[in-house]
């Protein structure tokens, strides 16, 4: 039994890599764990995002936690703006955080290459943000996709540092990559991550994407001239993400399925991968229609930021003693 965290931005309709990498796997984990599932819309607002988008998407992310199979009676499900503590420690973290170690956090980097003018101060400050997500909770294991790694890293090491420096208050968390579906590469340019804000609709399938629409994603990915189907990230690297992204969805090992279409073609290997995404995430989507128009939804997140804010303020009580703030109770 270990506590668990993890965090998704309600910033548009999640993708296939956010299931594959990260919610899948939250899932399982609730049977046997403490779970803590947060919608982080503090970590939205450091990029522009219209009001009322916003609000329509932290909802839409709350009936997709539930859509997936998240227990509202076994795990907390809550957003991270109802629970104060978040913004209280992620400041106390940012003093104990460096500018040299934020500058070289590569998604900072990626986002800030046009110049840091227009770049808010917020996308500088996310990670401490981050970490006390993940340490309001004395959470145990972080379950993520690959490109949070270096996010876990400095989480760690500002735990470590503000236990050295002050009092011994947090649990140094680990961080759980799935060995599977961690890094759902883009169906048109396969050597990138896919991501939800990518320009091109055809590189990623939404969460919500319709049956049809599926398919054809799947049957325009690009792939190579070869026609042999066959596990190689370095050099075949569209049919590769392809046939992880298969062998996810149906539950079959990569080699069972190379073997199975071995002198086939990509044709056929393609129409059922499509069919293996469209089997998962259609049942997905018809409980999510129904959840987002329930009266349940709420009462749900209620529940879980109470229980959230129970958790945190404990913490943040005893991280507000050691760094000297406030009076002594
Ligand atoms: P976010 O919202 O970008 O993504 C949510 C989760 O989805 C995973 N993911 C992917 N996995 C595989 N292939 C992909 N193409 C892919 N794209 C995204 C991410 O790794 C992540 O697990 N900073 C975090 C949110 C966060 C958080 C936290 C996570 C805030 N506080 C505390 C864990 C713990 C983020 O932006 O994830």
């Amino acid at each position: 039994m270990s506590v668990i965290f993890s965090g998704i931005q309600p910033s548009g309709t999640l993708t296939l890599g956010n299931y594959l990498g990260a919610l899948k796997h939250f899932v399982d984990l609730q049977e046997d764990n403490h779970c803590y599932f947060c919608i982080v819309d503090e970590h939205a607002i450091t990029v522009p995002q219209d009001r009322l988008k916003l609000r329509d998407n932290i909802r839409s992310l709350a009936a997709l936690y539930l859509a997936v199979g998240i227990d509202p009676s076994k795990s907390t499900l809550f957003i991270q703006s109802e629970v104060p503590a978040h913004t209280q420690l992620g400041w106390m973290l940012q003093c104990v955080s460096y500018i040299g170690e934020l500058e070289r956090m590569t998604q900072f980097k990626d986002k800030s290459q046009g110049g840091k003018e227009g770049v808010s101060s917020g996308l500088l400050t996310y990670p401490p943000l981050m970490a006390s997500d993940i340490l309001l909770y004395q959470t145990e294991v972080v379950p993520v996709g690959d490109d949070q790694k270096q996010h876990l890293e400095l989480t760690r090491n500002l735990a470590e540092r503000f236990n050295n420096k002050f009092n011994d208050i947090f649990t140094v968390p680990e961080v759980s990559i799935p060995k599977a579906g961690a890094r759902i590469m883009s169906l048109q340019q396969p050597t990138n991550k896919m991501s939800k804000s990518d320009d091109n609709q055809k590189a990623f399938i939404s969460m919500l994407d319709d049956e049809k629409t599926i398919r054809k994603k799947i049957k325009s990915a690009v792939t190579d001239s070869e026609g042999i189907v066959e596990y190689d990230p370095q050099n075949k690297p569209g049919i590769s993400n392809l046939l992880t992204i298969y062998s996810v969805c149906s539950g079959r090992s990569i080699d069972e399925l190379v073997e199975a279409y071995e002198g086939k073609g990509y044709g056929d290997f393609k129409t059922d991968a499509g069919e293996a995404v469209v089997g998962v995430l259609s049942p997905i989507q018809t409980r999510y229609y129904e959840l987002l128009e329930s009266e349940e939804l709420d009462q749900i997140l209620d529940q879980g930021a109470a229980q959230a804010n129970r958790s945190a303020e404990k913490t943040l009580k005893k991280a507000k003693k050691a760094m000297g703030l406030g009076r002594v109770h």
